[in-house]
């Protein structure tokens, strides 16, 4: 049976040709390409500079080096995210602080948040904006700033995102992902945003070996580097964003319209300040497991993300107690919301959701 995937990458005939020019010209990494992809990226997300690199998980690592967090820091972040949010705590040595979130947006709860930044102890804060919304940017950022932390967002599931209005949430840094599954990809890859030219220009020199000048090394830095070939398929993804978004949209209002006689399932809030680009659409499901096996039986992607509060991952050897996330890790289940969807195959994913509740 061909099922609808949960996401589906489109690669054109532009991304192909550019990606070829690239082949062709022998200039394979870190050259003009990643330039030119760099410049039309902080263009569209509306920052002074853009730092490519070759995922968001180094583009995390190199913002908070780059912002001065070492050893032993304390750095807040929400409970409920991707593995790549806490990990990159670790590998700067941070005492990593997991925040709940709140149970209608799933970002970090800006009330504990806020309390927490006002204790004066964090040096940094990584909001997450989970499932392409915003967190709350105007409580956070304004409180870490008045106590003097950094803001490092991670926005790797939410580019194009905005915050009443603005793709700019006056952060310290801003970090993309663009794996395949992304809103658009460059196959593996990442990015930095930020306003700050001394930030812009460390980063620039930590993703690159730490070198400035041939051999000349300010830092022990890492290889993060993006390949020409990837910014080259950037570069025409970023054509098409715009469109892809707006289907993604218009498919998320056509889910909620057609689950909206389902009780036993809450279709996601919007903050009204928020611009949601609908990375996923998540549902809060009872039965949540059995819907699952429903779905997957009828060949209807769906995906649990996440199923463990980070603070409980052993690996990350946390303690702590987040009730919010570690309900919502039991409830939250996404849908097909990506822009390949025809307006048939919406209907077939929320047919199949009403009726399994219809048969229970
Ligand atoms: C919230 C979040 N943070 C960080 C990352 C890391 O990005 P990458 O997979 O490009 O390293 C991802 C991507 O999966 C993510 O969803």
């Amino acid at each position: 049976m061909s099922g609808i995937p949960i996401a589906k990458p489109i690669i054109g005939d532009e991304e192909v040709n550019h990606a070829m020019q690239v082949l062709r010209s022998g200039q394979l990494t870190h050259g003009p390409k990643v330039e030119e992809f760099e410049k039309a990226l902080a263009q569209y997300c509306q920052y002074k500079h853009a730092i490519a690199l070759n995922s968001g998980t180094a583009a995390l690592h190199v913002a908070l080096l780059a912002a001065g967090i070492k050893e032993k820091d304390e750095v807040l972040i929400p409970d409920f995210s991707f593995i790549a949010t806490a990990n990159v705590t670790k590998y700067v040595r941070a005492k990593t602080k997991y925040i709940d979130v709140d149970k209608k947006t799933f970002n970090m709860n800006p009330d504990k948040t806020v309390k927490e930044l006002k204790k004066g102890k964090a040096k940094a804060v990584i909001p997450v904006s989970l499932y392409g919304q915003a967190y709350d940017v105007d409580a956070i950022v304004d409180a870490a700033h008045a106590a003097g932390a950094k803001v490092i967002s991670d926005n790797c599931q939410a580019i194009g995102a905005k915050w009443k209005g603005s793709r700019n949430f006056n952060d310290d840094a801003a970090c993309l992902s663009f794996y395949p599954t992304k809103n658009m990809t460059t196959m593996e890859g990442g990015a930095i945003l930020t306003d700050n030219d001394e930030l812009a220009a460390n980063a620039r020199i930590i993703r690159n070996v730490g070198m400035r000048a041939r051999y000349e090394y300010l830092f022990v830095g890492y290889n993060y580097r993006m390949t020409g070939v990837g910014a080259a398929i950037g570069l025409e993804q970023l054509k098409k964003l715009d469109g892809w978004t707006e289907k993604r949209r218009k498919n998320a209002e056509m889910l909620n319209d057609l689950l909206k006689k389902v009780k036993q399932v809450k279709t996601p809030f919007c903050d009204e300040r928020a611009f949601h680009v609908y990375h996923q659409y998540t549902l809060k499901a009872e039965n949540r497991d059995g819907l699952k096996a429903h779905l997957d039986a009828a060949g209807i992607g769906n995906a649990v993300f996440y199923p463990t509060p980070l603070h409980s991952i052993p690996v990350l050897e946390a303690k702590g107690s987040c009730p919010t996330t570690e309900k919502i890790c039991k409830e939250v289940l996404s849908l097909p919301v990506h822009p390949s969807l025809s307006e048939e195959d919406v209907h077939k994913v929320a047919e199949s959701v009403t009726a399994f509740y219809a048969e229970a």
